[in-house]
């Protein structure tokens, strides 16, 4: 079976040489990717800019910006029918508007305005050519359950595994090893308590595992 993964951070140029990003390490995305390839899974992981390094035996496709994400998610739909699609990249939803030449000091603050990035996992749920199951994350500070299954039916994905990242967590998910997810589905929610990253990748392999096999019943 084929499956997309995004994962990492996206950098969204200011000028050529300064960006806005964020402190995703694409530690889970990539863990997902790996745990995939390892039980048969054909996998293509599009990652934004993270210290991580290739995964053998797994399409690796490098962007930076949530839109060259996009176009390298759709590039992979239009190539081969996708099964399963796992969205853990952080996209940054806001770009700001590039400059071609650096921007310098001296002339005053600049003043920066922002155009709102495509949302790649709503569009992977909403495409004519849809994997069968599309699964989401959500990195929530409150009311977690609540939003996160809000934001399953906003981007009419399947599944959501949605984790606290409030600074109240005593676990530093950002960068972190570990991570406390609960999946979310239209019909279920699971509390997966605190595991390691390659842990939950495992546990959702074999989550889908089981998915496809009880649907051939
Ligand atoms: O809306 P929010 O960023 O909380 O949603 C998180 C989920 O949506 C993650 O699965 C993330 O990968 C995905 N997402 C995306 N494109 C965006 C924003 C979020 O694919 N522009």
């Amino acid at each position: 079976m084929r499956v997309i993964v995004t994962a990492g951070p996206t950098y969204e140029p200011i000028d050529p040489v300064r960006f806005i990003g964020n402190r995703s390490s694409g530690k889970q995305g990539y863990a997902i990717a790996k745990s995939l390839s390892d039980n048969g899974f054909d996998v293509t992981l599009i990652s934004g800019p993270t210290h991580l390094p290739d995964i053998s035996g797994i399409t690796m496709i490098r962007i930076e910006t949530a839109k060259q994400m996009l176009k390298a998610v759709q590039n992979t739909l239009l190539s081969s029918q996708q099964d399963i699609a796992i969205c853990a990249a952080a996209v940054a939803d806001w770009a700001p508007t590039f400059s071609n030449q650096k921007i310098k000091k001296g002339s005053g603050e600049p003043q920066i305005t922002f155009t709102e990035n495509p949302d790649i996992l709503k569009t992977i749920a909403t495409a004519h050519n849809r994997p069968t199951l599309v699964i989401g994350f959500a990195a929530e500070t409150e009311n977690l359950i609540e939003n996160a299954a809000a934001k399953l039916k906003r981007k009419s994905c399947d599944w959501i595994l949605a984790n606290d990242v409030s600074p109240a967590n005593e676990h530093n998910v950002f960068g972190g090893d570990n991570n406390h997810i609960h999946l979310i589905t239209n019909e279920t929610q699971e509390d997966w308590q605190t595991m390691s990253k390659i842990a939950i990748a495992d546990k959702l392999t074999n989550k889908i595992q089981n998915h496809f096999e009880n649907q051939k019943k």
